[in-house]
């Protein structure tokens, strides 16, 4: 079969007659299955056309959902088996995660019109079949996710429900949301409105990369509801997905400068003047290192804490990264706060923004995760890292004792460019094809199993300058999100003995389902007419060896 990620072990006999649903299929649920039983219901229901009703007492199902926590404690946390006889087939989960996994392989064996929103020739219009068998299954790591850059472009609300979906069916459970930047904030938060009624949005962008001479003249903005971001929360724990908000701070942080101009360096420049930053780059309009600043942001994140329960994620991430020093060193007010605080020097002052907010988030019962570059102030005990520039920091941060997820740009930022051809859209950064990230390893080789205990797991990281739509998101990430998912997933060899060739035999059918989704990916020949981008600027970059 085409399953994707690969199993732990399948054995499936596809030489044999398969098992054939009838018309009226029944589900038992036992206990605790209850969300998986919803998801079959809604999905499968709607590609099949069943209604899936629960079987009476004594009578025979025909798919079966149980928890097996003993039986399969072999296969760790979120593990499952499918098991597929005459009777039909039962599902069972090592938890209700695991459950649920397992009903995203289930769908896969039935076929790619089972990803399909409605039968193709209407209800009982075909006979589903499945093959006798068994697939026992578990993850690699349990942070297995995708980030999203919603504030470069704004992603609607129904395409953040849409990305769950879409990491659900790959079994990724990660959604890190990077929810504020120079270029927009996107999260409501009520006790600071200016932050999305001024913050959201951009009268422009630059269109292309930095060096562009192109502008698009259309506004740009977008921002999630309370509301709306309790939806997305509850939509993602319902089928075992956690979303990480991140507000990345005390850089990247213009658009809340310009809602709020005293949170910026009002004695070297003036940030009443200061809009929503329109072009891409690192502003240099940071945080000024005040406690006025922190209130603000306790607030900010005391709002955020009540949207996104622990239970969803314990993790907080608050950037870190890229935080230009320049207006810290002309400010006469930050270089008296750096002799007051006695930190060493403006980098003191970035770390000192961190470890207020890491012993804050703390004492909430909340763990910090920031952008490697957190790691060089010092951090407490329960805070991670995201390795970004490279292994590096998070090889020292797992040395450290800090967990860590691994998302080495040079390996799995989906926005870099998929080939070298001309007609890659926008084209940015090192070439990272489809192979390349299948050879993608979380775990650096040589790291004491100590250190290697602390890696999480990985994610994939999507920066949208270039991508003004969601089209253009699904370009970037598809199919290569496929290639990810297997190297947190599965258990493949090292890098260069792993079977590109078959994996690329799998997606053969794989491409068959994210059709079905309605996923617009690049095709393996290049993109279509309409996916190329003529005569808009990118930044690739040639011939640069990825630093390990
Ligand atoms: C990053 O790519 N600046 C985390």
């Amino acid at each position: 079969m085409d399953l994707i990620p690969l199993p732990q072990t399948v054995d499936l006999r596809e030489d044999a007659p398969p098992y054939a649903f009838g018309p009226r299929p029944l589900l038992a649920t036992g206990p605790g299955a209850g969300g998986t039983a919803r998801w079959l219901r809604r999905e499968l229901g709607a590609a099949t056309g069943w209604d899936l009703p629960e079987a009476g007492p004594g009578a025979a199902a025909d798919i079966r959902l149980r928890l097996d926590p003993e039986g399969l404690a072999r296969q760790g946390p979120e593990g499952h088996r499918i098991t597929v006889d005459a009777t039909g087939v039962e599902l069972a989960g090592a938890d209700a995660a695991g459950l649920f996994w397992a009903a995203q392989t289930l769908r896969q064996l039935l076929g790619p019109d089972a990803h399909r929103r409605a039968p193709l020739g209407g209800r009982g219009g075909r006979v589903w079949t499945l093959p006798y068998g068994t697939v026992a299954d578990g993850p690699r790591f349990g942070w297995r996710g995708l980030m999203l850059d919603v504030a470069r472009h704004f992603l609607p609300k129904d395409g953040v429900l849409r990305a769950i979906d879409l990491l659900t069916a790959h079994k990724l459970n990660v959604l890190h949301l990077h929810l504020t930047d120079d270029q927009g904030w996107r999260v409501e938060i009520k006790r600071h409105p200016r932050l999305t009624g001024v913050g959201a949005w951009r009268p422009r962008s630059r269109w292309g990369h930095r060096a562009s001479p192109l502008w698009n003249e259309t506004p740009h903005g977008g921002f999630y509801t309370q509301d709306d971001i309790r939806e997305i929360v509850a939509y993602a724990a319902e089928r075992h997905v956690r979303v990480v908000p991140e507000i990345d701070l005390p850089g990247h942080s213009q658009a809340a400068i310009a809602a709020y101009p005293e949170l910026g360096n009002t004695d070297v420049v003036d940030t009443t003047a200061l809009g929503v930053w329109d072009d891409w780059g690192i502003s240099e309009n940071v945080l000024a290192p005040t406690e006025a600043v922190l209130r603000f942001y306790e607030g900010v994140f005391e709002e955020l804490l009540e949207l996104f329960p622990p239970e969803v994620s314990p993790f907080v991430h608050v950037g870190g990264d890229e935080c230009p020093t320049t207006q810290w060193h002309a400010s006469a007010r930050a270089q008296a706060r750096i002799r007051e605080l006695g930190v060493a020097g403006e980098e003191g002052l970035r770390s000192w923004f961190i470890r207020h907010f890491d012993t804050w988030l703390a004492r909430r019962g909340r763990r910090l995760i920031g952008w490697d570059e957190i790691l060089e102030g010092g951090l407490a005990p329960g805070a991670a890292v995201s390795s970004w520039r490279g292994y590096a920091g998070g090889i020292a941060a797992a040395r450290a004792g800090h967990d860590v997820v691994m998302c080495p740009e040079q390996q799995v930022y989906l926005d870099h460019r998929q080939a070298g051809g001309p007609d890659e859209p926008v084209p940015i950064g090192y070439v990272r094809s489809l192979e390349d990230v299948y050879r993608f390893e979380p775990v650096p080789p040589g790291l004491p199993a100590r250190a290697a205990a602390h890696v999480l797991g990985a994610q994939a990281n999507v920066w949208t300058e270039v991508m003004e739509n969601r089209s253009r998101v699904d370009y970037q990430v598809f199919p290569r999100l496929a290639a990810f998912a297997e190297t947190v997933w599965s258990r493949l060899p090292e890098p260069a003995s792993r079977d590109y060739a078959g994996f690329e035999t799998r997606m053969a059918g794989h491409y068959r389902r994210l059709d079905a989704l309605g996923v617009e990916y690049r095709p393996p020949g290049g993109p279509l007419p309409w996916q190329r981008r003529p005569g808009v600027l990118g930044r690739p970059i040639e011939g640069v060896p990825p630093v390990v």
